[in-house]
């Protein structure tokens, strides 16, 4: 009876600590990265080039939609893979009880109004557009701030060397109306590093390959997880190729978006979402250490951030966040 007290008692709190908190910190996030992708509130930084430079010099490859990898099909299928992989793994785990589940139906059963299985989609889903958001983020202000060229930036930059002096190729220009091609198309080949579509799709692949393989339990096989996994991956890595061997971005720009991305979704994984177990209480002095996490590796040892969509789970009070879960 007193834990149901105390789930109710905390069920109060719940529902505005979602709204004000979490969803104002979606919300800014969402049109932070609306800002950065379809305004120019953000001018991206004007770099110089050398004259005839051949790192910048390639065939402008046209529009990002005639890409082997246009954004049309990255974007959809950044979404609907995890959504799908994390909504089957939930109904499959919830109704085959799984063991890592379990503990987390008794735990959260004295709370009438939140059914745990919805809100493991929710906390799981709502952190991945989280990261997703967040990537795009990293990813355009990266663009923005450093202004590194395209490999097809002189293409259609088009310099008049004739008029900017150019004699040898050694003679950097600086000057911001060096250009006189087409000024949108000059201004999205100025932004390459880090590359966003390299970014998204590692992050997107990292987090649901970390799900796949925290989550799911295939007894009898043990290739089908690894095969499903590596697939994945190749997938993402596939986007990072093509952007190269389309002269739309360099190497360098590729790596630094597939390190964006999964440093992000490892982040989010380990830290935030607890690497999609149930939520343990917070360690004391005088008490055993929270287990060690399914990947063996100590927990402990990482600067961990508890994600305030996490208090909904526990019987926890709402004057003490520690309290033991009895
Ligand atoms: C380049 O600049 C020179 C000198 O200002 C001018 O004579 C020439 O017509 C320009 N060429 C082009 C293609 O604009």
């Amino acid at each position: 009876m007193a834990g149901e007290k105390a789930g109710v008692k905390s069920s109060s709190t719940i529902v505005p600590c979602f709204l004000f908190v979490e969803l104002v910190i979606m919300a800014g996030t969402v049109l932070l990265a609306y800002y950065f992708e379809y305004t120019d509130t953000f001018p991206v930084h004007v770099q110089g080039f050398f004259c005839y430079d051949r790192a910048f010099s390639k065939p402008y490859p046209g529009p990002d939609e005639r890409s082997k990898a246009p954004p049309v099909l990255v974007y959809s299928l950044v979404t609907a893979i995890p959504t799908i992989t994390i909504l089957t793994g939930e109904l499959m785990a919830f109704f085959m009880k799984a063991e890592g589940t379990q503990e987390k139906t008794i735990v959260t059963a004295d709370c009438c109004y939140f059914n745990p299985l919805l809100r493991r989609i929710v906390r799981f889903l709502g952190v991945y557009s989280f990261g997703l958001f967040t990537t795009t983020i990293f990813a355009n202000a990266g663009q923005v701030v450093t202004g590194n060229q395209t490999p097809h930036f002189l293409s259609t930059c088009r310099p008049n060397y004739t008029a900017l002096g150019c004699q040898t190729a050694m003679q950097y220009v600086t000057e911001r109306r060096a250009c006189t091609g087409n000024p949108l198309l000059v201004a999205s080949a100025r932004k390459s590093f880090p590359s966003k579509d390299a970014a998204l799709s590692v992050y997107s692949a990292v987090y649901t390959v970390m799900y796949v393989t925290l989550v799911f339990r295939t007894k009898g096989t043990r290739l089908a997880k690894p095969t499903l996994c590596l697939a994945l991956l190749s997938l993402a890595v596939l986007v990072g190729v093509v952007r190269v061997a389309e002269y739309r971005n360099h190497w360098s720009d590729v790596l630094a978006g597939y390190f964006t991305g999964a440093a992000i979704a490892i982040f989010l994984v380990t830290c935030v979402v607890n690497n999609f177990q149930r939520v343990l209480p917070v360690a004391l002095p005088g008490r055993p250490q929270r287990p060690e996490s399914v990947l063996g590796m100590p927990m402990v040892a990482l600067p961990c951030v508890e994600s305030p969509l996490e208090k909904l789970s526990g019987p926890q009070t709402p004057g003490s966040p520690f309290t033991e879960i009895t």
